[in-house]
């Protein structure tokens, strides 16, 4: 694991509607930092406000969501403060987004070189700097044939070549950190799996440190040095990728990783197979988020949890005392 200060530090941040009297939060109280040349996974399942967290980090939120309280530093600057000029400028040269459907980053109009080489221009390169960045990015990741790749349109690229070329752009103006959100779901297993490996090798490269986001721990923790796991808005155990799968702290994180396939099977086991939905982050529950679901629960747990220590590199919210429950 990396040390020194850090690239990214979110404190207590809250994310949802504002509202005059009693705002929504559902995004609620995370706090990570991630270090230079970290890898850190963010886990859980769909709706536990993975996507939210890291869009609120770019200033990038959904007309009608806000941060409504906490602190999200890029380089030691608080980001929540800064003008839009500024976020623009952060955007691309320092932190970077990669996303599930490509086309939220690839204009469907434009040719794909052509994209990257003005993005690069808005971050200050010379127009001749910018195509030579443009073939070198496009190189790095992957691509074969760089010259017809770059004078395509996005629609003329395979699922694949357009995460690539997603990558490429992202990587182009070299950020000090990378978000990358789901960019993998939408493929089939064997490119997947080229798209990790890809990440993994560029990140080893450049140095830059990762967030990676999904639903899969298995996915993610064969890229990430610490996992966050989320459920309902909240972080619900954060410790390094060992101790997570030697020692789950957090009930939540043991069901994960029961729904793990079985070394040496096919089978891709499904969230749904901890029984019950998740709740809507946004709900008024009072309580431990995960307890109508879990089989620990007692009447402590009516009241909420908060992430405390549970080691030297494990933090859990659950009321539970370590070693006092079996996977
Ligand atoms: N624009 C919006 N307005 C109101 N609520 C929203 C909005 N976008 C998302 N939400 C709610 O916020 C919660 C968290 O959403 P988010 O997209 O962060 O989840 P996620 O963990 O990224 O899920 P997924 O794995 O499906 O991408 C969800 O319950 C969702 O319904
Ligand atoms: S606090 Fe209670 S309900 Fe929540 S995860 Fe722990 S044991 Fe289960
Ligand atoms: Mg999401």
């Amino acid at each position: 694991m990396s040390s020194g200060s850090p690239v990214l530090s979110i404190g207590a941040l809250e994310v949802g509607v504002r509202r005059r009297r009693g705002s929504q939060a559902i995004v609620r109280g995370v706090s990570l930092s991630v270090a230079a040349g970290e890898k850190v996974g963010i886990v859980g399942e769909s709706g536990s406000g993975k996507s939210l967290t890291m869009l609120a980090v770019l200033g990038l939120l959904p007309p009608g969501l806000d941060i409504l309280a906490g602190r999200v530093e890029f380089a030691g600057e608080d980001l929540t403060k800064a003008a839009p000029v500024r976020l623009r400028q952060i955007r691309g040269a320092g932190v970077a987004m990669v996303y599930q459907d490509p086309m939220r980053s690839l204009n469907p109009l434009l040719r794909v070189g052509y994209q990257i080489v003005e993005a690069l221009r808005a971050h200050g390169y010379d127009a001749r700097d910018a195509r030579r960045r443009t073939t070198e990015v496009l190189g790095m990741v992957g691509l074969a044939d760089v010259e017809r790749v770059s004078g395509s349109f996005p629609h003329e690229l395979s699922g694949g070549m357009l995460q690539r070329a997603m990558i490429a752009m992202a990587l182009a103006a070299s950020p000090k950190l990378l978000i990358a959100d789901e960019p993998t779901t939408a493929l089939d297993v064997t490119i997947q799996q080229q798209i990790l490996e890809l990440v993994a090798s560029l990140q080893a490269q450049t140095g830059m440190a990762v967030v990676w986001v999904s639903h899969d721990l298995g996915v993610v923790a064969q890229l990430v040095d610490r996992v966050a796991v989320m459920y309902a808005g909240r972080i619900v155990e954060l410790a390094t990728t060992r101790r997570i799968f030697q020692r789950p702290s957090h009930p939540y994180t043991a069901a994960l990783l029961g729904s793990l396939p079985r070394p040496g099977t096919q089978h891709r086991g499904t969230l749904q197979q901890i029984g019950g939905r998740p709740p809507d982050p946004a709900s008024a529950e009072q309580g431990c988020p995960f307890r109508p679901r879990c089989k620990y629960a007692t009447e402590r747990c009516a009241a909420e949890p908060v992430l405390s220590v549970r080691g030297a590199e494990q933090q859990a919210a659950c009321w539970l005392e370590p070693g006092s429950w079996s996977t």
